[in-house]
């Protein structure tokens, strides 16, 4: 769901900024609601404000039709963030002591979310003890606050007091809204996902049903949780995620060195379905038929246990690695054994009797040394993003 702030525009000059900000953040695909105080009337009209956030501006505290359309109280709480640019002295001087004498000072005591000051007056005004005083009481109330700048200010002082560049307030706002919904910033990620393919002859492969889906979803939302995200992909026949990293590889081999060549993960989450064992001589031209029609003895190799060799990096191990345990009995006794042979820090298990492959849900058990979670079933989507939450809290 997209997020929208609710804006107050106090009276000071530095308000025509507050026009380029709302444009900054519609960019962005944040909308915002204007309240205007009767002093920031003299600086902008809203008229002008409404026509740049596509909504009626709220001025007027006791107005009939406001209140029964949006009182104060449902405008300080249907927005995700209170933001006051500019803030004036006379407006932070209120909100300190809990003021509540017209529209903008009552929806900033009512409200129940978040709230930016991009403070904005004379340099005097701002280190004058009562303004120092009220900033302070703020700052212990929680409120966040953006700028102010040192420079030169419209009446002609310099110093600090001129509110910040709506560029900057901007990005104070999109940091205060989705620093929740992505815990992965910072982060890399690396995503093993999809079947392998050993090749028997040029023709012919040995591989599984993995259809990637789990894999792929993982990907995909850990790079919305501000991870940079590095897919290693058996064939699979799945778009890659937008912004991730794909490596496509076949062979289990292919896939380890691929793995082997990501620097320093600080989480890797083994989802693909890696063959056990490879042809141990693939023939190198196609296998003919002969006219008895003898089957040809395949000899076979292990496989190298990608999971178990990341697990067990020397250097440069991940932070926290994951595997993934399908099984189709003793589920959680497997995966429990599994945890400590591939030493892994979680295992992902399910139950691959009840038609996992390929299919859209997906019922886990979350295993680690502190014991085992049971989820319920749910979208694979839903899964992946609740093991990457899991796998956010640890990294912390
Ligand atoms: O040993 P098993 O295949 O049951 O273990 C499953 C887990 O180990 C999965 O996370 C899978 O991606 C990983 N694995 C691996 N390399 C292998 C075999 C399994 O990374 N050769």
């Amino acid at each position: 769901m997209s997020k929208s702030v609710l804006l107050i525009i106090g009276g000071g000059i530095a308000a025509y900024k507050s026009l380029e900000l709302i444009r900054t953040l519609k960019k962005v695909g944040i909308g915002t609601r204007v309240i205007m105080t009767k002093a920031s009337e003299h600086f902008v009209t809203p008229l002008s404000v409404a026509s740049l956030s596509g909504e009626k501006v709220f001025t007027d505290l006791f107005s009939l039709t406001d209140e029964t359309e949006m009182g104060h109280i449902e405008l300080s709480r249907s927005t995700d963030l209170v933001v006051v640019a500019p803030a004036t002295a006379d407006l932070m001087a209120k909100m300190a002591q809990g003021l509540a004498n017209d529209l903008a000072s009552t929806a900033l005591l009512a409200t129940d979310k978040p709230v930016l000051l991009a403070p904005a007056m004379n340099v005097r005004m701002w280190h004058h003890a009562a303004t120092q005083r009220n900033i302070e009481t703020l700052t212990k109330d929680g409120i966040h606050f953006v700028g102010p700048n040192p420079g030169e200010m419209a009446c002609g002082e310099f110093g600090l007091g001129r509110m910040a560049e709506p560029a900057e307030i901007a990005a104070a706002i999109e940091k205060l809204l989705y620093s929740d919904a992505r815990p992965l910033s910072g982060k890399h990620v690396l995503i093993t996902a999809g079947p392998t393919r050993e090749p028997i002859d040029p023709v012919r492969f040995i591989s599984n049903h993995s259809s990637g889906k789990q894999g792929y979803a993982l990907a995909e939302q850990a790079e919305r949780m501000g991870a940079k995200v590095t897919l290693v992909s058996g064939p699979v026949s799945l778009p890659t995620p937008p912004g991730v990293t794909k490596v496509d590889v076949e062979t289990a081999d292919q896939m380890l060195a691929a793995c082997e060549a990501v620097h320093a993960p600080d989480l890797v989450i083994c989802a693909a379905a890696v063959a056990d064992w490879k042809v141990a001589n693939p023939a190198t031209q196609k296998l003919k038929k002969n006219d008895k029609a003898e089957a040809p003895a395949l000899s076979f190799a292990a496989n190298p246990d990608i999971l178990k060799t990341l697990s067990n990096l020397k250097s440069g191990r991940a932070k926290l690695v994951v595997g993934f345990a399908a099984e189709t009995v003793n589920v959680i006794a497997n995966a429990q054994e599994k945890l400590k042979r591939k030493g892994c820090d979680l295992i992902i298990a399910n139950n691959v009797s009840e038609g996992v492959f390929g299919a859209d849900k997906n019922a886990v058990h979350v295993i680690s040394k502190d014991g085992v979670e049971n989820w319920p079933q749910a979208s694979k989507v839903d899964v992946a993003r609740r093991i990457l939450e899991l796998c956010a809290g640890r990294l912390k």
